[in-house]
């Protein structure tokens, strides 16, 4: 029929955390751990960056893969944290956001009828993102008795030889779990073996806590070829409306990724990217700032939720999310939410926002006031001591 629409684009599922956004909007007198952004502003110097790139006529198109001296600041920056060199030149592309680098680089490298390992619980635009390019997500569990991510036996069972592209989301969104070098040895050895690309999504590699350390697969022996790694200011800098974010791999994969830049969006809003530069090169105090925050709420967060019966938590290694087990409660996480928004003005994200393996957890942004912490604290503590449990 010649007014059908693609049918592939509504078939993703809506995103659960705009369910409970548009539930509660409006609505007063709520106490809120909703959305997965900084609840701090842009630092100054990185906003008077990009206004003096306005005054100076840096209004105009740019590369499709950005202005040279973010791509330059990049590449200095992946060599000193990640000890990867990236050549500015041709293995890195600045894209909106970490999302639009992530779709980017998917479209480069699936085609019809791939599978793509996927983690369970996951960030929600993984699998629809696979689904629209015909292709198939398999989710791998990444359980809590796992500390929260990929398990090599898990992820082996589910390789089979259509699979193209493995996803790793380390520091993890829901989860807050992290990869160590263990696995990631692991993964870069069934990788070569079984010979898949994996997409590194490290877009939470700056908030990271009691001594983890971020290692990104793509420093590893013989793996920057097989490895997408995806990153951006938005967590970091606290720069989400910014919409910058980057992607860099081998310049076979960059080459292709620039080109579906360019049909896409041209290029990436050029004031917002000189401010990029100096998020960069600038005093990074700010970002210690703010890890220092997170890192004291996130104990306050995590103590209260044990502490309250019926209800557990372990301590995310990264991110700034709480993934906290309410299987006490027995009811499913998607009841628990609604009752709690109902019943006790909290508002929290059901865990099968992030798949079936979310199912018993409801996630909790700690990138809030310590006052909504402890009021949420209270609630939740009032709530289940109601619950006959
Ligand atoms: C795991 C993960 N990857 C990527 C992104 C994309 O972030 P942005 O597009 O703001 O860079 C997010 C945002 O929430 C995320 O949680």
């Amino acid at each position: 029929m010649a007014t059908s629409l693609n049918p592939y684009v509504l078939s993703a599922p809506n995103s659960k955390i705009r369910t409970v956004f548009n539930k509660v909007d409006g609505k007063e007198g709520l106490v809120k751990f909703v959305l997965g952004e900084p609840n701090f502003d842009t630092a100054p110097n990185i906003i008077a960056a990009a206004e003096k790139a306005l005054e100076a006529g840096h209004t105009h198109y740019v590369a499709n893969a950005g202005i040279f001296e973010l791509r330059k600041a990049i590449s200095d920056k992946m060599q000193r944290d990640n000890h990867i060199y990236y050549d500015p030149q041709t293995e890195i592309m600045v894209a909106n956001g970490g999302t639009e680098a992530i779709w980017l680089s998917m479209q480069a490298i699936i085609e019809p009828g791939d599978e793509v390992l996927v983690p369970g619980p996951y960030w929600s635009p993984y699998p629809s993102l696979v689904k629209l390019l015909h292709a198939v997500p398999v989710v791998v569990p990444m359980l809590e008795e796992d500390g929260f991510m990929y398990n090599i036996e898990n992820l082996r069972k589910a390789v089979t030889p259509r699979t193209k592209l493995l996803i790793l989301n380390t520091p993890c969104n829901p989860t807050g779990g992290m990869a160590d070098l263990q696995l990631l040895k692991e993964i870069a050895a069934l990788a070569k073996e079984r010979d898949f690309y994996v997409m590194s999504d490290e877009v939470y590699e700056k908030l990271v806590y009691d001594g983890n350390e971020h290692v990104s697969l793509a420093s590893l022996p013989g793996m920057k070829e097989r490895t997408i790694t995806v990153n951006s200011f938005s967590k970091s800098y606290a720069m989400t409306g910014w919409r910058v974010g980057y992607v860099m791999s081998d310049a076979k994969i960059i080459k292709y990724c620039n080109k579906l830049h360019e049909l896409e969006a041209s290029c990436t809003n050029v004031p917002a990217q000189w401010g990029a530069v100096e998020a960069l090169t600038g005093d990074q105090a700010v970002v210690d700032f703010m890890l220092g925050e997170y890192t004291r709420r996130r104990r306050m967060i995590v103590d209260g939720l044990n502490a309250i019966k019926g209800i557990s938590c372990v301590a995310p290694k990264g991110t700034f999310y709480a993934f906290a087990n309410m299987k006490g409660a027995n009811m499913c996480s998607d009841e628990f939410c609604n009752r709690l928004i109902d019943e006790a003005g909290l508002v929290v994200i059901p865990g099968d926002a992030f798949g079936e393996y979310g199912e018993g957890y409801v996630r909790m942004s700690f990138a809030v006031s310590d006052e909504t912490i402890i009021e949420g604290l209270n609630r939740l503590d009032m709530f289940m001591s109601k619950l006959s449990i």
